[in-house]
Order: C-alpha cells, then structure tokens, then sequence
C-alpha cells in the first residue's frame, strides 16, 4: 500500500501556478528568509551611494534586499557633509544621531540635534517637508534612520523631492 502511494506521488502531475500557489510559495520563502537569512547585515555588504537626498547606505529595504528575514523595514544611514537635499514625505519614522551636530528644518521649523539624540518625524496630513544640515561641516554628521514600511503604504505616503541635495548635484 506505501509503494502504491509512493508510485501516485511520483505520478501527480506538477502544481498549477495560481495566485494561491504563489501565496503558498511566498510563505515558504518567507519563512525560509526567517529561519536561514542573515541575521548580521554586514556593513561591508552595503554600498554607500549619492541620492538626490544625499549620502546613503541601505542596511534593509524591502525593494531592494530581499534576502533577509525582514522584509518590513527601511533603515539607512545619511552623511551629511553641508546639507541634504529637501523632500516631502509622511512622517512616523525615527533617526537615531550617530556623529556629529546638526539640525533639521521640519515644516518649516529648525529642531537642533547632536550625536546621541533621537529625531522623530511627526504625522501630519500631507507629510512633513523636511532638510538636514550639518552644524560643523568638515566634521562627521551622520544618521540613522529606522522606517517601517507597510505603515507607509497604509497611509498612502508620497514621495516629493523639493531640493536636490548639493553633493547630488556636483558628482552629476
Ligand atoms: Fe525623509
């Protein structure tokens, strides 16, 4: 009886590709992504590279990296040399201050910070427009940001670029 059922499961033809074997496929990378990806991102594995915002390195972006166990998660470092760019998204992430002493241009308030301090985006309808500056140019000022990305979809966030940052805009 085993043999008869081990000769049917070799003999079943292969799955369909339907939007409900795609679910269960996805779950099975999902939770293969979990048990087996990296658990360590490795600086080195992660350019840094020139945005229109400015100096970043992504550790995690969901489109972008998908091998890792987290798929739900932006988080990257910002450089700023003398100012980022300036765009308009919604608000709700956090930026932890890595080096250095600088300040943000929030809707158009200054918030000063320096290394150690956390900054947080408020929500606010239509986003918050904001700019980084760093305070002692010629010295490290850097960020880190940490943003959990289906709320960004839940809310409809855009993504507006007002001011291109002006390193961007030298290299190109
Ligand atoms: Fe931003």
């Amino acid at each position: 009886m085993a043999e008869l059922e081990r000769t049917r499961e070799r003999e079943r033809p292969p799955l369909q590709d339907n939007p409900y074997e795609r679910t269960l496929k996805y779950r099975r990378e999902q939770a293969e992504r979990n048990a087996h990806g990296p658990i360590v991102i490795k600086k080195s594995a992660r350019q840094v590279f020139m945005a229109r915002q400015g100096r970043l390195r992504f550790f995690l972006d969901p489109g972008f990296y998908q091998d890792v166990p987290l798929l739900h998660w932006r988080v990257f470092t910002h450089e700023i040399r003398t100012k980022s760019g300036r765009h308009r998204h919604q608000g709700g992430l956090v930026i932890y201050v890595l080096d250095g002493k600088g300040y943000s241009i929030v809707e158009g308030q200054r918030m000063d910070w320096e290394k150690g301090d956390l900054v947080l985006l408020p929500m606010k309808p239509g986003g918050v427009e904001h700019q980084h500056f760093n305070l002692q140019p010629g010295q490290d000022c850097r960020w880190i940001a940490f943003s959990y990305m289906p709320f960004f979809d839940h809310v409809a966030s855009e993504f507006t670029q007002t001011e291109v940052s002006p390193l961007y805009k030298e290299q190109s």
